[in-house]
């Protein structure tokens, strides 16, 4: 999975000179590496090709009419971060290369150049290039290693839901997940597999909900041939497909009643018996369940059994909404804008105004919602960042504020500047090292102004 299709990629180098004779001598000595090259006489045509094509790195020259090197090269870091720069400049132009450098080019180069020179450092950017790719392919090897590949999210609440799977995984316990629409259940459920003795076994899952009441039986338990009109054949069962493995009952709330007895049979007695049939079967499964409904309240009204409740719910695993872990909209946005520049997309990155936009939307579909939005807005963007503009209305004009923003309760600089650290530590989750990001500040000034601000024993703030 992943990674692939990255392969036969090739490194793509733009040269951006007025002076056509240095593009011809770059682009004879690159092509011969196997690079891929383009070449633009003008920052106007170079951002132009930018617009339509990746460009892993580029070598600008300082010295063009119109839009300068250095205009350029600031130009690209905006719309194009990922992109490598070399800056060219006139023998001496110290100066500019020191402002290159500054603005986030890689390197700088003086012209005149030897064609030894250019290529080995355009090979440094080559090698750069090839390790960033080799992590990303090393990365995925090791997550899918681990089982649950797609669980993103380092906030504290993440964290501790891992740690539960870790935990649990392994102990062959039946699990019952709860969480709101889209919040992840179903990849728990498949972590949990892949994190026990069951991983090389398979992973059926049922849908409870989905499934019309009148098959329901032969789906779980199979049927004889000639159980009923029109079974030719015999059938196993989505139970007994599971043997071995692991079984999940997705909105499990949804098995009607017989259905629930029928189960509970099976779970004591590890036993199936098809539908038709006198004779049962050993099954050897792990049953883990999913619920978006509460469950102990189904059982007060009277549709779910409190039984096989309590047969499931012997480890019960919450998983949070989004909204109750914001700190993770950044990373969890990345991994999405990822996942789709893996295929279609050329969108590399999200802006830092579209991620706050995010920030204060509330999730009602949770992440799964999410994960919709960065892909239309991936599919629909005309850059490699996504902007507030590719975002749908709904959350371009969220209301909210990022984990409910503090006001501050005057209106001197000082009241702003305590509201500002409240809300930059409940936004990282308590965690200072990241307030200190947010508030564009070094860690040693935010532990000084929440010691001034009596803040200092006070981790999640607001
Ligand atoms: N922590 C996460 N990291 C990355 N992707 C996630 C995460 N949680 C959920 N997703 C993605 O969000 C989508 C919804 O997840 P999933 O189907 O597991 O949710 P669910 O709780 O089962 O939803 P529903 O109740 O609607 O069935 C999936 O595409 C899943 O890959
Ligand atoms: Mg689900």
């Amino acid at each position: 999975m992943g990674g692939h299709g990255f392969e036969n990629e090739r490194f793509t180098l733009l040269c951006v000179d007025d002076d056509p004779t240095v593009v011809a001598i770059i682009k004879r000595i690159f092509e011969k590496e196997g690079y891929d090259i383009h070449t633009a006489s003008s920052g106007r045509q170079a951002l132009d090709i930018m617009g339509r094509v990746h460009i892993d790195a580029a070598l600008v020259d300082y010295m063009m009419p119109e839009m300068d090197g250095l205009e350029l090269i600031s130009t690209m870091r905006e719309a194009h971060p990922g992109t490598m720069v070399i800056m060219v400049t006139a023998h001496g132009g110290v100066q500019e290369a020191v402002q290159a450098i500054k603005l986030g080019a890689t390197d700088f180069m003086e012209k005149p150049f030897s064609v030894e020179a250019m290529r080995s450092r355009v090979g440094n950017l080559y090698r750069i290039w090839q390790l960033k790719r080799e992590n990303e392919r090393l990365k995925q090897k090791v997550e899918m290693r681990f089982g649950y590949e797609s669980l993103v999210g380092d906030s504290t609440v993440m964290l501790r839901l891992k740690e539960l799977i870790t935990k649990v995984g392994p102990t062959d316990a039946s699990v019952l997940v709860e969480g709101e629409t889209g919040t992840g259940k179903e990849l728990v459920a498949r972590a949990i597999h892949h994190q026990s003795r069951r991983c090389r076994g398979v992973f059926v899952p049922v849908d409870c909900g989905a499934i019309a009441q009148t098959v329901i039986e032969s789906e779980l338990f199979g049927h004889v041939k000639g159980a009923f009109t029109g079974a030719h054949t015999a059938a196993k069962g989505l139970i007994r497909a599971a043997d071995g493995g692991t079984l999940f009952f997705d909105e499990v709330g949804d098995l009607p009643l017989p259905m629930q007895v029928k189960l509970l049979r099976t779970i004591q007695e590890r036993e199936v018996r098809p539908v038709g049939s006198a004779q049962s079967y050993p099954v050897d499964i792990r049953i883990v369940a999913a619920t978006n409904k509460d469950l102990s309240e189904e059982v007060g009204k009277g549709r779910f059994r409190e039984d096989l409740l309590y047969r499931i719910d012997v480890v019960h695993i919450r998983v949070p909404p989004l909204r109750e872990h914001k700190e993770d909209i950044p990373l969890l946005a990345r991994h999405f804008v990822m996942e789709s520049s893996r295929d279609v997309s050329r969108v590399r990155d999200i802006s830092p105004e579209a991620v706050e936009l995010l920030e204060r939307y509330d999730w009602p579909g949770n992440i799964r919602e999410l994960a919709n939005v960065i892909r239309r807005a991936a599919a629909l963007g005309r850059s490699e960042l996504i902007m507030p503009e590719d975002l749908p209305p709904t959350i371009r004009e969220a209301k909210g504020s990022p984990a409910g923003l503090v006001r501050p309760e005057g209106s001197r600089l000082r009241d702003y500047e305590r509201a500002a650290i409240v809300n930059a530590l409940s936004l990282s989750g308590g965690n200072r090292k990241k307030a200190s990001r947010i508030l564009g500040i070094g860690e040693a000034t935010l532990y000084r102004k929440l010691a001034r601000y009596g803040l200092a024993s006070e981790p999640g703030g607001g």
